[in-house]
């Protein structure tokens, strides 16, 4: 066979590898290492370097040599207009022209190159930018450089360029999707931290009921955990839960603040605050879109006799049948300005009286079992002993009702109505 030939075969072979080695390299200095010893290799060049060039510091980084120096230097000063001379040559070597610039690079980096000689400097250029430099000593065999030879270069180093420039692109679009995750999350805690400020101004504004919304919220998330949603919708359901009476807000004062039960006016002016509330939350794009829902149903009693819509069983979205029994819980376990807090046994009794008519018997159980499980000590925290502890004494109490009720629903009430989420 022919040498040139032989030798263009070789090239192919070299390219095909290096196609690959783009391709599947995850680690990338290896990948341009690899690169360039095969373009070493596909001609005898002793001696060479391919470096990186980095705009921004204005420098040319050493990614792989061989033969150059072991002065343990990787880095090269290059100004801006010499790296714009350089990538005005073009990706198509031309000697002579290359040969002049090589002169001029090489005399700004005399103490790096010292006595070695370079023969050949191949801009890497990619959409008229320079992105780095493949720098080449002479032949094994001591001949000149030839066309076949610059063409094998050019090609080879084209790729090398492009697998440079397709890792750039890609380590950029990395950066941009963590920066866009970064500010996604900025957004989330600014959304969490609005949700709590929001929380306080309604339990600030009803001043019976401090820190109301807050536990609501608390309760919300043990129970929407123990019925096994996945963390996104115990977040959607927490936030619920903060924001439920956010109705209030528009609710007029002296009604929430009437130390006195409500009358018939007063009660109907405080049950407009559900669908006030909705009407705050839907103008909202959360990112739990059930939440204005939660807020507009948390009112609703399985048996259709609650408001303001009167939903009956699965028409009420599961989590507001979540949120109903946390605020009814909190309201029996807090003291009103017209009535004690109920004995915690009294809570659980009324739960079991109203369950399959107020509330939805998967989420009493639910509750129930989250409790026990605290009480029991197979829980990782005790959330709700240490809520409860600050109102109530030996709350354990109750654990043996919970497990009576726990048995009670899965008995069968339990079955029938589980569908709901
Ligand atoms: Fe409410």
């Amino acid at each position: 066979m022919e040498p040139n030939t032989q030798r263009l075969l070789h090239t192919f072979a070299a390219l095909a590898d290096l196609g690959q080695e783009i391709a599947d390299n995850a680690d990338f200095e290896e990948m341009l290492r690899a690169s360039f010893h095969l373009l070493l290799g596909s001609l005898a060049i002793r001696r060479g370097a391919v470096a990186e060039y980095d705009r921004e510091r204005g420098q040319l980084r050493i990614a792989a040599m061989r033969g150059i120096t072991e002065s343990g230097q990787t880095e090269l000063p290059l100004a801006h207009d010499h790296a714009r001379r350089l990538a005005s040559l073009g990706s198509a070597l031309s000697f002579d022209d290359a040969t002049k610039e090589a002169e001029r690079f090489l005399g700004d980096q005399k103490e790096f190159f010292g006595s070695v000689e370079i023969e050949l400097l191949v801009p890497l250029v990619i959409r008229e930018r320079l992105i780095g430099v493949v720098l080449l000593g002479e032949k094994a065999n001591g001949e000149k450089f030839n066309e076949g030879d610059l063409e094998i270069v050019c090609s080879l180093a084209r790729h090398i360029a492009v697998g440079v420039h397709s890792h750039r692109l890609l380590e950029e679009v990395e950066r941009k999707a963590e920066e866009n995750r970064r500010l996604y999350d900025g957004l989330r805690a600014i959304y969490k931290e609005t949700v709590h400020a929001f929380a306080a101004a309604i339990d600030i504004k009803d001043r019976y009921t401090n820190g109301h919304s807050v536990r609501v919220g608390k309760y919300s998330e043990i129970i929407a955990r123990e019925m096994g949603w996945n963390d996104e919708e115990v977040e959607g359901i927490t936030i619920a839960g903060y924001l439920h009476d956010i109705g209030k807000l528009i609710v007029d004062l002296s009604v929430i603040n009437s130390p006195e039960r409500f009358n018939a006016k007063e009660s109907k002016e405080m049950s407009r605050h559900p669908a006030a509330g909705y009407e705050i939350l839907a103008r909202i794009n959360h990112p739990y879109a059930e939440i204005p829902l939660m807020a507009r149903y948390h009112h609703e009693r399985i048996d259709g006799n609650g408001y303001p819509d009167g939903l009956k069983g699965d028409q009420i979205p599961p989590g507001a049948k979540i949120v109903t029994v946390a605020d009814s819980f909190d309201a029996m376990t807090t003291d009103r300005p017209y009535r004690k807090r109920l004995p915690l046994e009294d809570v659980f009794v009324d739960f079991r009286a109203n369950t399959g008519t107020q509330f939805a018997p998967e989420v009493i159980c639910a509750f129930c079992r989250a409790f026990l499980r605290e009480i029991e000590g197979t829980s990782k925290e005790k959330r709700l002993m240490k809520l409860l502890s600050r109102n109530y004494d030996n709350v354990e109490d109750v654990g043996p009702l919970l497990s009576r009720m726990i048995s009670d629903l899965d008995g069968g009430t339990i079955a029938a109505s589980a569908s709901g989420h």
